[in-house]
């Protein structure tokens, strides 16, 4: 099967036809996927005219079948007003709104708009970190985020992995924001508004940022978003204790947090970083997620502790602060050909949909209380 830069490659000849650049310059080529026998992709269209999409979509099926490839599937999406701009090199810093007039025009257009930063804004924002990568933070982000929402709760969800961002992916998200009269509106999925970098950079291009473009970069997620009305806030941060985390602590500080963790005593103890620093910057840690706790064999019901056993409720004590599930190994019962197809979020029914649930009803509980 082809790499995904031997497709690349095959495709580096087809061009726009407007400007004459390559497809794949323009990072018009999006969501590469290689499974199999089957690859997938999807072009971003500048060109509304039926005849021309087909055509450009015949191009790149005819050069992966030269390269050997028959099973092709190919979606076809128009380009967001957004990313227009960025092609057209206007999507300057100086361009994008500044929060005044994205309150004035979210107001004009009959959106409430909270100002998300000011602590009074009623929105109750949750951190969710880990010590190190790879725990399941951004799995554990998604799924609650869903769970809230499915309790009826109005929920958003920041991707504030800038350098990692995987949101999009894992939530099964192939479209990207809509800029309406200047205001970028998030991408809603399963009842959560969602906004990460990954909607702007193309074809997994490295990011590179300067360091005061990050902070820039988050603020802009929370403030200069139209929202519109919101419950909850969910942030995946980066692994670690970096710059980004440092960022949120400081732009967010009435945020609380979620450390999430695996079951090893050694990732709990890198967790518990994650934690001091929380705590450091006065955040409340609302409560440990242990995942991968366990795997539990479907024919007999055993469970193995496979990764070790104890860290998350080590990790809660350690930080005093609540266990608030353990999540076994497994990943959802999804399949591609569904209309609501996603690498990452748990069937409602599911015994894992159903934990996080229970977490979701804890966190509401918490917060009424309060
Ligand atoms: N409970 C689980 N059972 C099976 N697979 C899981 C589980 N939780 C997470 N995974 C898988 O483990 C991998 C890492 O998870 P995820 O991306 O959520 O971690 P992360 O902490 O956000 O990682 P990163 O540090 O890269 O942001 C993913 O492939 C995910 O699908
Ligand atoms: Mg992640």
């Amino acid at each position: 099967m082809l790499t995904r830069e031997q497709i690349q490659e095959l495709l580096q000849t087809i061009t726009d036809p407007e400007s004459g650049k390559s497809l794949i310059d323009l990072q018009l080529i999006r969501d590469i996927m290689i499974k199999e026998d089957r690859i997938s992709l999807s072009i971003v269209c500048l060109d509304n005219e039926e005849h021309n999409r087909m055509e450009l979509e015949q191009q790149v099926r005819d050069r992966l079948q030269e390269g050997g490839v028959d099973n092709v599937h190919i979606r076809l999406r128009d380009a967001t007003d957004y990313e227009r701009s960025l092609l057209r090199g206007t999507g300057s810093e100086e361009e994008s709104p500044t929060k005044e007039e994205v309150k004035r025009k979210g107001h004009a257009a009959g959106m409430e708009n909270h100002d998300l930063l000011n602590e009074n804004s009623g929105v109750k924002f949750i951190a969710v970190a880990s010590g190190k990568g790879g725990v399941g933070k951004s799995t554990v982000t998604v799924n609650l985020a869903v769970a809230l929402a499915r309790k009826g709760k109005k929920v958003g969800l920041i991707d504030a992995d800038i350098y990692g961002f995987s949101i999009p992916d894992m939530m099964g998200i192939e479209e990207g924001p809509v800029v309406e009269e200047g205001i970028i509106i998030p991408v809603e999925r399963f009842g959560v508004k969602v906004m990460s970098m990954g909607f702007f950079i193309r074809e997994n291009s490295p990011v590179i940022w300067r360091g005061p473009m990050l902070g820039k970069m988050l603020r802009q997620f929370v403030g200069d978003v139209n929202w519109g009305e919101l419950d909850y806030m969910l942030l995946d941060l980066p692994p670690g204790t970096g710059d980004v985390a440092l960022d949120v602590h400081q732009m967010l500080p009435h945020s609380k947090e979620i450390i999430v963790t695996t079951p090893h005593a050694t990732a709990a103890f890198v967790a518990a970083r994650a934690g001091a620093m929380a705590l450091q910057t006065d955040h409340e840690v609302i409560g440990v997620i242990e995942n991968m706790s366990y795997y539990e064999c479907s024919e007999c019901g055993k469970k193995d502790y496979i990764f070790g056993r104890g860290g998350g409720a080590r990790l809660a004590e350690t930080l005093h602060t609540e266990l608030l599930a353990q999540v076994p190994l497994g990943a959802p019962d999804n399949h591609i050909s569904e209309p609501d197809f996603s690498p990452s979020v748990y069937k409602e029914e599911s015994p894992t949909a159903l934990l996080f649930a229970e977490v979701a009803d804890k966190l509401i509980a918490k917060y009424e209380q309060s």
